[in-house]
């Protein structure tokens, strides 16, 4: 077997073990994918301007999120769906993710009950929330999760309708037999409308609020005890204004390039949202973080944290619970390395200066 030795490594070998409906469903974005491309593109783009001589022989990466400790800046981030990629599904990447001391987020529309993958996780563990238009179905999600041990709730708002995507069109992407959207199974929402076309857009269609405003913010923040995140925020104004409506952290996201095309890449967004929300509130970037070196950009842009997605996703491809966590350890190793050839022994050394000649 080859070696896998980079995210790139496990992106290939999850395309040959994958269904191509799947693997299209995994790795696709929105019309022509400007954004997907741009989102790891651009993270390239900034040259890292290291400081020689800076006697670093220790390096800590540990850090905290929401006052939660976590062993690295690097956290799994919330994606449907897991069982496409191996038959524990979501089980195994809360393992995983326990396994490296990461944050893990789980995701609304999983194939596994939350109550079941919490149970497995260490903490810190959050859940991430789709406001439902039945407000009903959307109080019942954030109860379970609170019941069910998780210590945030990550509104996700670029998502009121979803972004199509042609791939998924093509395909009449649904999920297998056997496979439901778990945690909604026993509020009738199990399953995708039949219709031709992306199951899920349908779904979408007939589920998620489309009106979705900061109304429906104000009322999570006082509908539930847990610290709200939102994620999805692209412009500092709407961040500000999230971080003052009461929201504890914001995530600069794009949704990988799976929502609106020619939306910039979020290593652009994220100094302008960094700007504007100050000492308001936390900020952390996912989008196309492919690198040990990308996480290390993120944080000179000022972001607490990144989140991964597909990465996490690629490595429950190819081997489940130790090839997520497989994946963790390979974006940990290379952070940890290009600490050390730029100088850096923690986090708070790491700084706009990197950037700049
Ligand atoms: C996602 N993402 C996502 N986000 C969310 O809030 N809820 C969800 O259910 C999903 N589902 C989902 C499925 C798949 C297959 C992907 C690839 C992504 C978006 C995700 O949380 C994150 O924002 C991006 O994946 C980050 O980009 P990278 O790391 O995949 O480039
Ligand atoms: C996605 C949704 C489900 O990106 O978040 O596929």
């Amino acid at each position: 077997m080859e070696a896998l030795l980079s995210v790139a490594d496990y992106a290939r070998a999850a395309r040959r073990a994958l269904s191509q409906e799947a693997f299209d469903y995994y790795e696709g974005g929105a019309l022509d994918e400007v954004t997907l491309q741009e989102n790891t593109a651009s993270w390239t783009r900034f040259k890292l301007h290291y400081r020689v001589l800076a006697g670093v022989a220790n390096r800590d990466m540990s850090t905290t999120v929401l006052g939660q400790p976590v062993s690295m800046p690097i956290v799994v981030a919330p994606t449907a769906f897991h069982k496409l990629a191996c038959e524990a599904g979501e089980i195994a990447t809360a393992q995983a993710a326990r396994a490296v001391g990461a944050l893990f987020i789980l995701s609304s529309l999983s194939n596994t009950a939350m109550e079941l993958v919490f149970a497995q996780a260490a903490s810190p563990r959050w859940f991430q929330l789709y406001i439902y238009k039945d407000r009903e179905i959307t109080v019942e999600l954030v109860r379970r999760a609170e019941a069910a041990g998780a210590e945030a709730i990550v509104l996700t708002v670029d998502a009121p309708g979803l972004g199509t995507r042609e791939r998924d069109a093509r395909n009449s992407f649904r999920l297998p037999d056997g496979l439901v959207v778990e945690n909604l199974a026993s509020l009738g929402k199990g399953n995708f409308p039949e219709v031709q076309g992306s199951g899920l857009a349908a779904y979408v269609r007939a589920n998620f609020k489309e009106d979705l405003g900061f109304d429906d913010l104000e009322w999570l923040c006082r509908a539930t005890r847990l610290p709200v995140v939102v994620k999805g925020v692209c412009r500092g104004d709407d961040a500000r204004r999230a971080a003052e409506q009461g929201a504890k952290a914001v995530v600069v996201s794009n949704h990988g390039g799976r929502q609106l095309d020619t939306a910039p890449a979020t290593c652009e967004a994220l100094p302008h949202v960094v700007e504007a929300v100050g000492d308001l509130c936390e900020v952390y970037v996912d989008g196309g973080i492919r690198r040990g070196s990308d996480v290390l950009k993120a944080i000179a842009l000022g972001a607490r944290a990144v989140l991964v997605g597909r990465p996490v996703l690629w490595g429950l491809c190819v081997s489940g619970e130790e090839g997520a966590s497989q994946v963790l350890e390979i974006l940990r190793r290379e952070l940890d390395e290009a600490m050390l050839l730029c100088g850096c022994s923690t986090l708070s050394d790491i700084g706009r200066w990197l950037l700049q000649p």
